[in-house]
C-alpha cells in the first residue's frame, strides 16, 4: 500500500489511548504533529491521571469500561471503542501506555493506523517494565520504538526508533526518564510524518519518502 502525500491544509484527527500517566499523550498534544490533531483521549482507568492533563489542555476525554478482563478488552467493549473512534472520525488511534491489547475489532477496522510507543529497542524487551528488563540484561544501549501495532505484544512493523546510552549507575527511574524524554520526541515525529504521507508501507520495512 502506498499512501499519497496528504493535502497540507486538511486536518487528521488523531484519538490517543492511554491507562496512566499521560505524558506521551501531553508532549503529543504540544508537539511538532503537522496537520494531524489530537482530537480525543479515550482511557480504561478512570483514576488515570491523563484524564486531568487532557482536561488541561482542552481535549475531549472520555472514561469507557474496557470489559471484565485485566490485560485485553471484553469483544462488546472494543466493539463499542470502535465504534466511538469511527463516529468521531478518527483517522488515527496511537496508543500511549494503554495497558491492555487490542486484538479484535480495533484491529480490523483500524489496521494500519494503530501506532503504539514502547520503551526499548524492539525486538528487544517486549512486555511490561522494558526499561528493568534492559537493565537486568546489562545492555549498553537502549531506547523506544514507535509501531504499528499488530495482533501480537509489540510485535508490528517499525516506524522509528530512539537510542539512549545505559549509564552504569543508571537505576530503572533514572533510565525510564532518559528514555521517556526521547519517547516524548519520537511519537510527535512519528506521527508528523504518518500525517504528511511519506511513508511507503511494504510490510515490515516503513520507509520514507521526501517530505
Ligand atoms: C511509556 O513509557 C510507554 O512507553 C510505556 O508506558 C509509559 C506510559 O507513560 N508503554 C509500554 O510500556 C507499552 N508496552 P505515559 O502515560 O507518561 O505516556
Amino acid at each position: 500500500m502506498i499512501l499519497d502525500k496528504r493535502d497540507k491544509d486538511s486536518i487528521l484527527r488523531i484519538a490517543v489511548l492511554a491507562s496512566g500517566r499521560g505524558s506521551n499523550f501531553e508532549a503529543l498534544c504540544n508537539g511538532d504533529t503537522g496537520n494531524g490533531r489530537i482530537s480525543l483521549l479515550i482511557t480504561d482507568n478512570d483514576e488515570a491521571d491523563v484524564l486531568r492533563k487532557a482536561s488541561a489542555l482542552g481535549v475531549e476525554a472520555l472514561y469507557m469500561s474496557p470489559g471484565r478482563f485485566r490485560t485485553k478488552f471484553g469483544e462488546t467493549e472494543e466493539s463499542e471503542w470502535t465504534r466511538l473512534l469511527m463516529d468521531r472520525g478518527i483517522e488515527l488511534v496511537c496508543l500511549a501506555g494503554l495497558m491492555r491489547i487490542i486484538k479484535g475489532s480495533m484491529l480490523e477496522e483500524f489496521r494500519g493506523r494503530i501506532m503504539n510507543i514502547h520503551p526499548s529497542l524492539l525486538p528487544s524487551f517486549p512486555g511490561l517494565h522494558a526499561q528493568k528488563q534492559a537493565l537486568d540484561y546489562g545492555v549498553r544501549i537502549t531506547g523506544c520504538t514507535v509501531h504499528y501495532v499488530d495482533a501480537d505484544v509489540d510485535t508490528g512493523p517499525i516506524i522509528l526508533q530512539k537510542a539512549v546510552y545505559v549509564k552504569d549507575d543508571d537505576t530503572v527511574e533514572t533510565l525510564s526518564g532518559r528514555i521517556l524524554q526521547q519517547e516524548h520526541i519520537a511519537y510527535s515525529e512519528a506521527v508528523r510524518l504518518y500525517c504528511s504521507g511519506v511513508f511507503t508501507d511494504s510490510g515490515r520495512y516503513i520507509l520514507k519518502t521526501e517530505e
